[in-house]
């Protein structure tokens, strides 16, 4: 009988899975992904009853700790959230370090990553009370981090936070208020933000999940942990790409150079894909878009845009991708980040400020994720192995004689 845990314990076997497509790093409570049937679940509730029904803060509670909670324990954890949502001050002279004209997403890695030295009272991760304090800081710090890497990015002085504010009213103020005029924050642009919040909230053992449960395993602060993950957010083919989807929606311009676009992603001699299509679990409609559908449609009809050509150009190609046999066999569907940029470019971010946002939301993912790692006595340093392809032995050569 051949002990193969015994082998894999030793060294003498190991996998071979580029990309991790078929290898569990972890065993997890937290969400739960169905990609043939379409299904999103965190911690057993559907995406589409929490985007519904619930809110972010309230989405963010039940990752951390497991179970929806009471209303004095959503009131008690919305105060601690609320009570941390101002910067070090220190940290004003820090973010005028960067050039202006700095991408926000370059400015969050440096940022959030520099908040292990402007608070290092909760960088201790063997103490449970210090985990918790970082745990709450991240979330509650996160608005104000991207909303200034905005403004400082557009040359405009940053907004402080109003904590009589609900989390996504305050963090749209921050960004779209100036000094001469108060930014009255719209009720259904607040729910559609707080709705992408949810949608983004957490999604399992994706690329920068990962990447910070991996920086996590050799016991890193948890600030150094989360800029990891942005780190890896920020790739085209992850979060970056509900950036590049815009941009590319624009690139087409007008419905009928769709078929164009369509043909390029089909060859297979052309590096360019239909930025918003396709998933590496979902084989099935991304529930999150069916929702983001819905939001991009309510943002829209309030804001007067219905002869916007992006969304029709939007719309054209989900129609026509979802007909095309290509794109039908390999069940490539629109992900969240289809719509998504549409309801962003309306409400007036540029795209530079998707990501950020789409790492902001996922920081309370990333968080819950690592508290869970670090609660698991049996977890160790992530060291994957690798096959090995490059020269075998041979003797040094001088200079010389080469
Ligand atoms: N356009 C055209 N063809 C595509 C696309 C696309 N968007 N996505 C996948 N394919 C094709 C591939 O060329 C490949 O074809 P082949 O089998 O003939 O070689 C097949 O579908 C499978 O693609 P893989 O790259 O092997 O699938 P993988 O699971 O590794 O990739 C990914 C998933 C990265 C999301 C991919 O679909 C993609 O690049 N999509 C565009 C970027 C995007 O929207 N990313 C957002 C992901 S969601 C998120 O991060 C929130």
């Amino acid at each position: 009988v051949i002990d193969i845990g015994k082998l894999y314990a030793q060294g003498d076997v190991f996998t071979f899975d580029p990309g991790f497509t078929s290898t569990a790093s972890c065993a997890s409570t937290i969400t739960f992904i169905d990609g043939e049937k379409g299904e999103l679940l965190h911690r057993g509730y559907p995406i589409d009853q929490l985007a519904e029904k619930s809110h972010f803060l309230e989405v963010c509670y039940l990752l951390l700790y497991g179970e929806l909670p009471t209303a004095d324990q959503l009131e008690d954890f919305e105060s601690r959230v609320t009570n941390h949502t101002m910067l070090h001050e220190q940290m004003t002279y820090f973010y005028r370090g960067f050039r202006r004209d700095a991408h926000p997403m370059a400015i969050m890695v440096g940022v959030v990553g520099a908040m292990s030295a402007f608070y290092h009272d909760s960088t201790d991760i063997s103490d449970p009370w210090q985990r918790e304090v970082a745990s709450i800081r991240l979330i509650a710090k996160m608005p104000t981090i991207a909303a200034w890497a905005y403004k400082y990015h557009i040359g405009q002085p940053f907004v402080y936070p109003r904590n009589d504010l609900d989390y996504a009213s305050n963090f749209l103020r921050m960004c779209f208020s100036v000094p001469a005029e108060e930014y009255e924050v719209n009720p259904i642009l607040s729910r559609a933000m707080d709705r992408i919040f949810t949608l983004h909230a957490d999604h399992e053992q994706n690329a920068s999940t990962s990447t910070v449960r991996l920086a996590s395993s050799s016991g890193a602060n948890p600030f150094a942990c989360i800029a990891a993950g942005i780190a890896c957010l920020w790739g085209p083919a992850h979060g970056g790409a509900n950036q590049a989807c815009l941009e590319m929606l624009r690139e087409i311009g007008t419905p009928d150079r769709i078929p164009e676009y369509i043909e390029k992603a089909k060859d297979k001699n052309d590096p360019f894909r239909l930025m918003g299509f396709g998933h590496r679990v979902y084989k099935n409609f991304d529930p999150r878009a069916k929702v983001m559908k819905q939001s991009a449609d309510e943002v829209l009809d309030l804001l007067g845009v219905e002869n916007n050509p992006t969304l029709q150009t939007a719309k054209e190609l989900e129609r026509i991708a979802l007909e095309d046999p290509y794109f039908k066999d390999k069940k490539l569907y629109p992900n969240v980040d289809f719509y998504s940029g549409i309801i962003l470019d309306a409400m007036g971010f540029p795209t530079s400020m998707f990501t950020p946002i789409f790492a902001l939301a996922r920081t309370v993912g990333w968080i819950s994720q690592w508290k869970e790692q670090l609660s698991d006595p049996a977890h160790k340093i992530g060291r994957p192995r690798q096959l090995y392809t490059g020269a075998t032995f041979r003797d040094y050569v001088d200079v010389e004689n080469r």
